[in-house]
């Protein structure tokens, strides 16, 4: 993997000097996604599914092309699979919102997700008297699986990250998978951390419901993906109605339309399907092997400079379960002060408690630093990062 030639690929880090490590709130973008939007604009713009104009049909073919991009990226049996929305967060709704649960239906989710994959149920406990079970992570700071297995009994949900947007670790998917099986659970799969990553196939996986965003794999911020299976999104109620999702409509009732439109309502994101396509083809290009390799190498690089400076980081010890990201704090400083010092430093990192409140309470941290990869960093990028917290340490004498 070239990665000095990938780093040509993206003009902002020709016009800014910066090295950026916030990649798990959201990546650049190449030239490519930018070009493809731009050429789309000039040359082809128009709404989809409404005209028998020559524009229309163009751009219809460009957003189903874009489907079937991204479910051929997935490996998923079919494009009607594909719902796009605005991002993760919305596809989790739309499933917590659809999905026929009553008073009393457990759901099982775990301390280490994202607000994304909580809230939607924590509301549902609220609203609809289900039950929800919290699974916890264990010393090691991986989920725990004997808590899973115990909690997931009879449950109608498994909702669980990919990877941690905090601890970097990768989920034993194939693990809950089982678990999820031996009780007859559906199986939700948050993928805005893990699909970007690493390679994803929904076949071998078996997810009944994935999850990810455009923004966070070189693509547009405001597209979302929902993949489901098409038995089980047959089944859904409609969650948004309106233009574009109907069959037919009279004056007392609707017939909602086939899927994926079914749960399109309104205009779509059209452009923003056409940057993601272009991202997908950027990073099948560059093959999501390769990348997942290379951020292995740099996040081995990081825990070790961190080790070796005595710098408390979460998650996972065992290398081959961590992906592009990994938490930490210095003692005696807030990770907001190191933020700001890196700013300073031109890098750029996160801060803060990434949506991850109950986690951080779990792990008894105010905060945290969170120093996220993608394909174009290179191991010059975390040792300046490195250095840069060495310096900080010294200055402050602590
Ligand atoms: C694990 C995880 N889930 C969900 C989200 C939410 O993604 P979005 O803001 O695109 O909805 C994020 C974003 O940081 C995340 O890291």
């Amino acid at each position: 993997m070239d990665v000095a030639k990938i780093k040509e690929d993206f003009p902002i880090f020709k016009k800014r000097k910066i090295i950026y490590l916030d990649n798990a709130a959201s990546t650049q973008k190449p030239i490519q996604v930018i070009n493809e939007i731009v050429d789309f604009y000039e040359n082809h713009y128009s709404n989809i599914h409404r005209g028998l104009h020559i524009l229309s049909q163009e751009a219809s073919e460009i957003y189903e092309e874009s489907k079937k991009i991204v479910a051929n990226f997935i490996n998923a049996y079919s494009w009607r699979e594909i719902i796009y929305v605005r991002n993760t967060t919305e596809a989790i709704n739309l499933i917590a919102n659809t999905l026929p649960l009553n008073k009393g239906d457990k759901v099982v989710t775990t301390i280490m997700e994202h607000h994304s994959n909580f809230l939607p149920w924590l509301r549902l406990k609220k609203l609809k008297k289900i039950q929800l079970e919290i699974v916890d992570i264990n010393e090691e700071q991986e989920l725990d699986m004997n808590d899973l297995e115990k909690k997931a009994k009879d449950a109608k949900v498994i909702a669980v990250t990919f990877v941690s947007n905090v601890l970097g670790n990768i989920n034993d998917l194939k693990e809950i998978r089982r678990i999820a099986d031996e009780n007859a659970s559906i199986l939700i799969v948050d993928g805005a951390q893990g699909v970007p990553h690493l390679l994803t196939n929904v076949k071998r996986m078996k997810v009944d419901f994935l999850a990810f965003s455009a923004h966070k794999m070189l693509g547009p911020s405001g597209i979302g993906i929902l993949y489901g299976k098409e038995e089980l999104l047959e089944e859904l109620d409609v969650f948004l109605v309106g233009g574009g999702m109907i069959k037919d409509v009279r004056m007392d009732e609707f017939v909602p339309a086939e899927l994926p439109w079914k749960f399109e309502a309104g205009t779509p994101f059209i452009e923003g399907a056409v940057g993601l396509k272009a991202a997908i083809e950027y990073l099948t290009t560059v093959g999501m092997e390769n990348i997942e390799k290379h951020e292995r190498e740099l996040i081995k690089l990081l825990v070790d400079g961190l080790e070796e400076q005595n710098i408390e980081y979460y998650g996972s010890r065992k290398i081959k379960k961590r992906s592009s990201l990994v938490s930490f704090n210095i003692k005696g400083i807030h990770a907001h002060d190191v933020a700001e010092y890196l700013n300073y430093k031109h890098i750029a990192v996160r801060s803060g408690l990434h949506c991850a409140h109950p986690l951080h309470r779990r792990l008894n941290i105010p905060a945290s630093v969170r120093a996220s990869v993608y394909l174009y960093n290179n191991e010059e990028d975390i040792i300046a990062l490195l250095d840069a917290l060495k310096r900080l340490i010294k200055e402050l004498n602590i």
